[in-house]
C-alpha cells in the first residue's frame, strides 16, 4: 500500500533508502529527542523490520519520498505498541523521523494527515495514539496539528530508555476515531 499526498509518497522501502536512512538516524540533530544516534547496522535492521512489518500488515511506518526529485526524507505512518511495559499497550501509534533537510516545510503534518485518515476510514481503527518526549515541542506540534489530545494523567517514564535519560518522561497524545 502506497499512500500519497500533495508531495510525498508514503511507500514501501526499497535498498536505495538505507544509505539515507543511516545518515539520519546518525545525526545527533534529527536523533536529539533520542538517548543516543544509531550505527548504520542498528538503522539497516531498523529498515528490514519496518519493511517486514509492511509487507506482513500492508501497513507501518512507511518510506517517505518527496514527489518533486525522488529523494528519501525519513519515514512516518503507524507502528503496534505491542510492548506490555508500555503503559499505553496494546495500542497503534502514529509516528514520524524526518532527516534534517526536510524538516520545517510541514511534511510530517501532511504525510501524518493521510497516515490518519488511512488508520479510521481504511483499517477502521478506533484510536490512534502518539508519545515523544516533553521537551520534543516539534513532535508535539504535529500531534497538536493533528487534533490530538494530550491528558498529563497519560504521561509517563518510557520504559525502554536508561533510567538516568534527562529525557525519559514521555507525553501521551490520543485521537479517536469520530463515530
Ligand atoms: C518532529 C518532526 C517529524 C516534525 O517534522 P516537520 O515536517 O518539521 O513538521 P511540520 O513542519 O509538519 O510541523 C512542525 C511544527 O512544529 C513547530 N516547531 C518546530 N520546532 C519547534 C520548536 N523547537 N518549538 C516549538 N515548535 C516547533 C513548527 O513551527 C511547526 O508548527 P507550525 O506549523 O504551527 O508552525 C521533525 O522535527 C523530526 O523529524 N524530528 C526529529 C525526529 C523526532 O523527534 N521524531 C519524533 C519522535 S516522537
Amino acid at each position: 500500500m502506497t499512500l500519497a499526498t500533495e508531495r510525498l509518497l508514503l511507500r514501501q522501502w526499497r535498498p536505495g533508502d538505507r544509505e539515507p536512512f543511516a545518515a539520519m538516524n546518525a545525526d545527533p540533530v534529527v536523533m536529539r529527542h533520542f538517548p543516543r544516534v544509531m550505527t548504520s547496522a542498528e538503522s539497516d535492521g531498523l529498515a528490514d523490520r519496518l519493511e517486514a512489518g509492511i509487507a506482513e500488515r500492508g501497513w507501518g511506518l512507511w518510506a517517505v519520498e518527496v514527489r518533486a526529485g525522488g529523494a528519501f526524507a525519513g519515514f512516518i505512518g503507524l507502528q503496534p505498541v505491542t510492548n506490555p511495559s508500555m503503559p499505553v499497550a496494546p495500542a497503534v501509534e502514529i509516528g514520524w523521523r524526518l532527516a534534517a533537510g526536510f524538516q520545517g516545510q510541514g511534511y510530517a503534518t501532511e504525510g501524518a494527515r493521510r497516515v490518519v485518515g488511512y488508520a479510521f476510514d481504511e483499517i477502521a481503527l478506533p484510536e490512534l495514539v502518539s508519545f515523544t518526549t516533553v521537551q520534543n515541542r516539534a513532535s508535539r506540534r504535529v500531534m497538536e496539528k493533528l487534533g490530538m489530545t494530550h491528558d498529563p494523567a497519560d504521561d509517563f517514564d518510557h520504559p525502554t530508555v536508561p533510567a538516568d535519560w534527562a529525557e525519559r518522561r514521555h507525553v501521551l497524545y490520543r485521537l479517536r476515531r469520530s463515530p
